[in-house]
């Protein structure tokens, strides 16, 4: 018997990528990307009560500072050394004063996370939102926000958390020149090390709603479409992506993250700074519904998700999976 000659890898049916594929061992060597915990940011909600979260959502709970303190150091014991603030105030009100209150809940989360763990990296949401009585992302005047008002006090906010300790500030309210407005502020104001996130490409998405119910920030009247991007857009994104990086960001984040891969690769191979992306409420309450079913593995979903957010070309992913995600030794699934 002749022994069977394998055929040459230029012959029909030579080439057999299979083998690089036989052995966790194997693939681990050839896995072109990652996600380590260290490339994930943990959304914190911070109020001075805390509140129970929605059924099947732990992620979406609100903690006081203290506590959030506690979550940070527990989070960063298990590789996530990155956490996002928001802040539900006592008292909402017209042009979301609450927001840049010295004693507020964001403020007061940042200074008890330095306090007890210093070397947890703090990034502060910055929109009024979750401080205006109407829901909106800034000043209302004659029905409409007001972009040229809202300016000031985005800025003022960043301020406020740039003040308090806050490493990198993260506006997102969608209001042109805002990235500028806050460079400036923080400049005027001494804080030349605080960086921006700037929420550059964000979509005006359905995959919010669990979130504005955590937040208490659902807009009273109208929607965020004048404000929040069409999510039919792809030029329009690469337009805001670059006026953000004019203006100053220090990283684009595009959001949400599993709708637009093609908006973060793009991202990624138009601009040299880093590139976020956000795997917002909705994405996760998706997944945790259909693991709660039983039609999903939820570590496997969740290992997927990261990891295709990643492989489109974000540096790093804000996620509520983050503070329950496990690697594999290979930091995939
Ligand atoms: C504030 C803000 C929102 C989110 C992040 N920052 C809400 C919104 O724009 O309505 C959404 C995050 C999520 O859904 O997880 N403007």
């Amino acid at each position: 018997m002749p022994r069977a000659r394998a055929p040459a890898p230029a012959e029909a049916g030579g080439e057999r990528p299979r083998r690089l594929r036989s052995s966790p061992a194997i693939r681990g060597l050839v896995a072109e990307t990652d996600v380590r915990p260290s490339r994930l940011v943990m959304p914190l909600f911070v109020a001075s009560h805390p509140s129970a979260a929605p059924p099947g959502l732990p992620a979406l709970g609100r903690r006081t500072a203290e506590a959030t303190a506690v979550e940070a150091g527990r989070l960063a014991k298990a590789g996530v050394r990155n956490v996002l603030l928001f802040g539900i105030p006592d008292r909402k009100s017209p042009d979301g004063r609450a927001a840049w209150d010295p004693k507020g809940p964001v403020p007061s989360a940042i200074r008890a996370i330095k306090a007890s763990h210093p070397d947890v990296g703090v990034l502060a949401d910055v929109c009024l939102c979750e401080y205006t009585d109407h829901g909106h992302c800034g000043v209302v005047v004659d029905g409409t926000v007001d972009n040229d008002r809202t300016l000031p006090l985005l800025a003022r906010t960043a301020v406020t958390y740039a003040g308090a300790g806050a490493d990198l500030v993260a506006p997102s309210a969608m209001m042109d020149h805002q990235v500028a407005a806050i460079r400036e502020g923080l400049d005027e104001a001494g804080r030349t090390g605080v960086g921006i996130v700037a929420y550059a490409a964000k979509y005006a998405s359905s995959f919010y709603g669990p979130f504005r119910d955590a937040a208490g920030s659902a807009p009273s009247f109208g929607d965020r479409r004048t404000y929040q991007m069409d999510p039919r857009n792809r030029r329009e994104a690469l337009r805001e992506l670059r006026l953000d990086a004019a203006e100053g960001a220090d990283v684009l984040l595009v959001k949400p993250a599993l709708p637009c891969l093609d908006i973060i690769a793009e991202a990624r191979a138009t601009f040299d700074l880093p590139i976020a992306a956000y795997q917002v409420s909705g994405e996760y309450a998706m997944l945790r519904a259909a693991a709660d079913a039983g039609r999903l593995r939820e570590a496997d979903a969740v290992a997927e998700t990261l990891g295709a957010i990643r492989r489109a070309g974000a540096d790093f992913v804000v996620s509520y999976f983050a503070g329950s995600y496990v690697p594999g030794p290979d930091g995939g699934p």
